[in-house]
């Protein structure tokens, strides 16, 4: 076969979201966005690349996400652009340059976007992925962290989902906070050295935390016994911490403590958080979040804190499918992602054709779902199609329905039918 016959494929860590799985996938997405916008988050699109010294100087140049993960390339004008490896410094950048800050406080988005990250795909983990998110800027109250996760959680749950919340206070870079735990972190892993795995020996300096994500088995065992930043919190961040802890307690929203959560990411400071469900598998967050309140600073802004989440909606579904799998139910109880047409037209012969290609345009233009069939199929084949459309009607129109101004109404749920005027096709419909 010579080359430009080869099948061209998508690229690796790349997926397809195709019918009927996008359904669901743009349902999930709709409810992300509205349980958004109720709770007073206004849409924001930012753009899918970005200048990469946003990524360097806001997500951290000894995160693992800028130093290996991001797609960079040079445009023909010699820029250096990166595709956005996660949302958060794009909506702070949009914020700071479009003087949203100058405006009423705080500032409350919302987004839905694709993300982009070169990491070796696996179930869960892809290089091209969907993110819904929420940022709120500009205060720093423990009331907007408990709303933030709470809005996160419930979420999740009206999709259907039983994550766990972890929940966790990294501080603020201060002697007397995380800046002092560092020196004591770094002095017990030098204490420690040689019952570490060798990469994490490299980074005890740039960024020890890190260490308590490791996924080596030794290192593990040596972290259980390390010093947590929780015991090392400044004042004022023990209060906030407390203050957040009893609002989400107010709430009713149910966290587990982990004061070894520690995010992937450099802006992170105080409130911590990741929605984790153990069906994952070794890619276990559903999402995560919390608090960056130097991060604006970091992209030459004015003081603006900020707190937010995002959740990976690929890795929602994959959830969901187990969860609902493994409890031997077929459909999610939160949300039903399916196709919206209400009425397929069943037409035999080119002028039923017309007829029908004219019926369902009227019922679309008055907002109810209706398909027909366009390949010229036998009576046969047009049921079937009409039984794969999801509809809850067919409406066939033969000769004699035509020659009589009418339509047969099968119900496709209970099989009865009815012989209605096709000016009363609507109002039929409408009322079920
Ligand atoms: P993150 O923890 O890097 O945080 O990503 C959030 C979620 O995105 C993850 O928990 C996961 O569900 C999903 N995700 C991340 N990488 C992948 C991947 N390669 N494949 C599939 N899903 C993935 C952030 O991105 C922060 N911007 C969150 C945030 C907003 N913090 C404050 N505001």
């Amino acid at each position: 076969m010579s080359a430009d016959r080869v099948p061209v494929r998508a690229p690796k860590g790349t997926n397809d979201i195709l019918p009927p799985g996008s359904f669901r996938w743009q349902e999930l997405v709709r409810l992300a966005q509205d349980s958004f916008e109720r709770a007073g988050y206004a849409p924001v699109e930012t753009p899918t690349f970005e200048d990469t010294a946003l990524f360097e100087r806001g997500v951290g140049e000894t995160s693992e996400v800028v130093t290996k993960q991001m797609y960079t390339f040079e445009d023909l004008g010699g820029r250096s652009l990166t595709l956005r490896p996660e949302g958060t410094a794009g909506v702070v950048r949009a914020v700071i340059e479009h003087s949203l800050d100058r405006g009423p406080l705080p500032i409350k988005l919302n987004y839905a976007s694709w993300m982009f990250r070169q990491e070796r795909p696996q179930k869960g983990r892809y290089r091209q992925f969907f993110q819904v998110g929420i940022e709120a800027m500009g205060t720093d109250h423990p009331t907007i962290d408990a709303e933030v996760i709470q809005v996160g959680d419930s979420f999740l749950r009206a999709a259907g989902a039983t994550p766990t919340l972890l929940l966790n206070s990294i501080g603020h870079l201060a002697d007397d906070c995380r800046t002092g735990y560092n020196r004591t972190l770094v002095g017990f892993l030098r204490d420690h050295e040689d019952e570490l795995a060798p990469e994490d020996v490299k980074r005890i300096d740039t960024n020890p935390m890190r260490t308590f994500d490791s996924k080596e088995e030794k290192t593990i065992v040596v972290m259980a016994s390390a010093p947590v930043i929780t015991d090392h919190l400044c004042d004022a961040c023990t209060e906030h911490f407390a203050q957040v802890k009893g609002y989400l307690d107010d709430l009713g929203v149910i966290y587990t403590l982990e004061p070894r959560l520690v995010r992937g990411l450099d802006y992170y400071t105080r409130t911590a958080f990741e929605f984790v469900w153990s069906g994952l598998g070794s890619q276990n967050a559903m999402g995560g979040g919390g608090r960056y309140d130097g991060l604006a600073e970091m992209l030459g802004g004015n003081p603006l804190p900020g707190i937010g989440f995002a959740l990976g909606v690929d890795r929602i579904l994959l959830a969901l499918n187990e969860e609902h799998s493994s409890r031997g139910t077929r459909e999610q109880e939160g949300f039903q992602g399916g196709p919206k047409v209400e009425v397929y037209f069943v037409a035999i012969g080119d002028e039923a054709a017309g007829e029908a290609l004219r019926l369902a345009t009227r019922l679309r233009l008055s907002g109810i779902g209706a398909d027909l069939d366009h390949a010229r199929r036998g009576m046969k084949g047009q049921m079937k199609d009409a039984a794969r459309s999801g509809a809850k009607y067919a409406a066939i129109l033969g000769d004699e329905e035509l020659a009589a101004g009418q339509v047969t109404l099968r119900d496709l749920t209970t099989g009865e039918q009815e012989r209605i005027s096709i000016t009363d096709l609507e109002a039929r419909v409408r009322t079920g």
